[in-house]
C-alpha cells in the first residue's frame, strides 16, 4: 500500500471515486478542486499500482487547535483491508503537525462501517444534526477526538511494539 500527498492533478481520479462513494451528496469537481488547492486543506491518497484507490481529506487552517476531517473514501474493491484505517491515520498525523488539539467529523447516521472505524481511532458522538444529509433525509452525527490523547495512545503503541492497528 502506497500514500501520498494529493495534488489538484489527481482531481480527476478523486472524483470519480467521490461519485461511486457518495451517490447522492457528492461534492462537485468545482468544490473538490478548491479543497485540494486550499492551503488550510491536506489530502492524502492511497494507490495500488497506477490506480489510485482511496483520497481522504483533513480542514486545519494554520494556528487554529480545531480540525475536520473533511473526507474518506476507499474503492469499493479495495475495502476491509486497513487502508480506510490508515488514511485517516495520516490525517490525524497531519494534524498533530499542525499543533491541533481537537478533531472533529461528521458521519451519516445510516453509515454503521465509518462510525466503528472513527470510535475504534478515540472518536466520541457528541452531537446530531437533524436530516443534514439531503435528499436522504439523514442525521449527521457529530463525532469529536482528543487529539493529544490519540497521539500519547499511538506513542504508546509504538513503543510497546504493539502496533496500532
Ligand atoms: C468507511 C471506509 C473509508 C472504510 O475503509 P476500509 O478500507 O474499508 O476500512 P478498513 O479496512 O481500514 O477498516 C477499518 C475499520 O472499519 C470497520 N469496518 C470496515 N469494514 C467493515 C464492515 N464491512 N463492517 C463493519 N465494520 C467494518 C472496522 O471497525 C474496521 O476495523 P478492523 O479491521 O480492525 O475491524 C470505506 O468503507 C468507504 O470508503 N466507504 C464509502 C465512503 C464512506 O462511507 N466514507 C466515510 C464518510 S464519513
Amino acid at each position: 500500500m502506497a500514500t501520498r500527498t494529493a495534488t489538484v492533478s489527481d482531481l480527476d481520479a478523486i472524483m470519480a471515486l467521490e461519485n461511486a462513494s457518495f451517490p447522492t451528496d457528492a461534492w462537485s469537481a468545482a468544490m473538490m478542486r478548491e479543497e485540494l488547492a486550499s492551503p488550510h486543506g491536506w489530502y492524502v491518497v492511497v494507490e495500488e499500482g497506477e490506480r489510485l484507490v482511496g483520497y481522504a481529506g483533513l480542514r486545519a487552517v494554520r494556528g487554529a487547535r480545531d480540525a475536520d476531517v473533511q473526507t474518506i473514501a476507499i474503492a469499493a474493491t479495495a475495502r476491509g483491508r486497513g487502508r480506510g484505517r490508515a488514511l485517516l491515520g495520516e490525517l490525524l498525523g497531519e494534524a498533530v503537525r499542525r499543533d491541533v488539539h481537537q478533531v472533529f467529523l461528521e458521519v451519516r447516521a445510516d453509515n454503521p462501517v465509518a462510525q466503528t472505524l472513527y470510535a475504534s481511532e478515540g472518536f466520541a458522538e457528541v452531537g446530531r444534526r437533524p436530516r443534514y444529509y439531503q435528499p436522504d433525509d439523514v442525521d449527521a452525527i457529530v463525532m469529536q477526538l482528543d487529539l493529544r490523547g490519540w497521539a500519547a495512545a499511538r506513542a504508546t503503541a509504538t513503543s510497546t511494539g504493539k502496533g496500532w492497528c
